[in-house]
């Protein structure tokens, strides 16, 4: 793995990941951690706001015995103020590791393309690779293992979306997505997916109930995700009918565990009884975005 810019990059490397993960956990937690990347510099550009992947990535270096530069939307404005080319060879001067969370996918790949420094996914319109990483870390504590499991995800064909269809798929899960027609995630990613699949099912459905139906994980994310603020309204109409509630989730198996990334818009695509309720695994979710990130960057790190 040279970047980790889409779950695809993780093809052949994904059991090693969340492996390591896990030991950097319990490492970490029986105080036997030490610092194995001292002075390892990590840069961090965010052209959107963060609560989890800004404090996580930070956290995340400072554990490995590096550090941390913070660059907001405000600092650098890549693209603008210079292009993205330049300023990928100057910060790959000064870093070991970049983090990117980006509105195109396309500037993401740019800043790969040209700089010597290893490129994670903070999270672009196209996929959030770090967030599936923590949710199937969060899965395997759970549930012991992936393989055979089946994956339902109700809502908008987003970032989340997609890169839940392809990892849930190269984990060895049926995967099962229900998302209004208008908001499909791209037949692109669906045949991804079948091809990532090894005997495995990836369904993308319209009605949620026949999603979750006998489902051993049920996700959500966002109607309105970063970007797609304009549209506000006519989402909120059109994703009438798929919030994850209790008799919802009462057609997923009876230990189903319920997901989420995070932020969370209450009464929306999720009530706060499924989403603070027992089967709810979203607060370790949140945490293991910590192990999950850390061990992309030893592995870059290390490449
Ligand atoms: N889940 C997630 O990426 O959260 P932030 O937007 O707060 O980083
Ligand atoms: N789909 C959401 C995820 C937020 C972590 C967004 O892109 O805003």
């Amino acid at each position: 793995m040279k970047h980790f810019l889409t779950m695809l990059d993780a093809q052949g490397e994904l059991e090693a990941l969340l492996r390591e993960a896990s030991e950097l956990k319990s490492c970490h937690k029986a105080g036997t951690l030490g610092a194995p990347f001292p002075r390892k510099q990590l840069g961090l550009v965010f052209e959107k706001p963060s609560l989890r992947t800004r404090v996580s990535f930070e956290v995340g270096i400072r554990l490995l015995g590096g550090d941390a530069v913070f660059l907001g939307p405000q600092d650098i404005q890549l693209g603008k103020r210079e292009s993205i080319e330049d300023t990928a060879q100057v910060l790959s001067r000064y870093c070991d590791l970049l983090m990117y969370r980006c509105f195109r996918h396309t500037d993401l790949e740019e800043l790969a393309r040209h700089g010597r420094a290893p490129v994670i996914n903070g999270l672009s319109e196209r996929e959030h690779p770090c967030q599936i990483l923590a949710d199937w870390q969060t899965i395997q504590e759970r549930k012991g293992s992936l393989r055979g499991l089946t994956f339902a995800y109700v809502g908008d064909g987003n970032n989340m979306a997609r890169s839940y269809l392809v990892g849930a798929a190269m984990a060895g899960m049926h995967v099962r997505l229900a998302c209004p027609e208008e908001y499909h995630p791209g037949e692109d990613y669906v045949q991804l997916a079948r091809k990532a699949a090894h005997g495995t099912k990836v369904e993308v459905l319209d009605d949620p109930r026949q999603a979750v139906e006998g489902a051993d994980v049920v996700a959500t994310d966002t109607w309105v995700s970063m970007g797609d603020e304009a549209e506000k309204e006519q989402r909120l109409q059109d994703f009438r009918g798929y919030t994850v509630d209790r008799a919802l989730m009462a057609r997923a198996k009876p230990d189903a565990m319920f997901l989420h990334c995070m932020p969370i818009y209450y009464g929306l695509e999720v009530t706060k009884d499924v989403a603070h309720g027992k089967q709810s695994a979203i607060f370790d979710e949140a945490e293991n975005r910590l192990w999950a990130q850390m061990a992309v960057m030893a592995r870059l790190l290390r490449a």
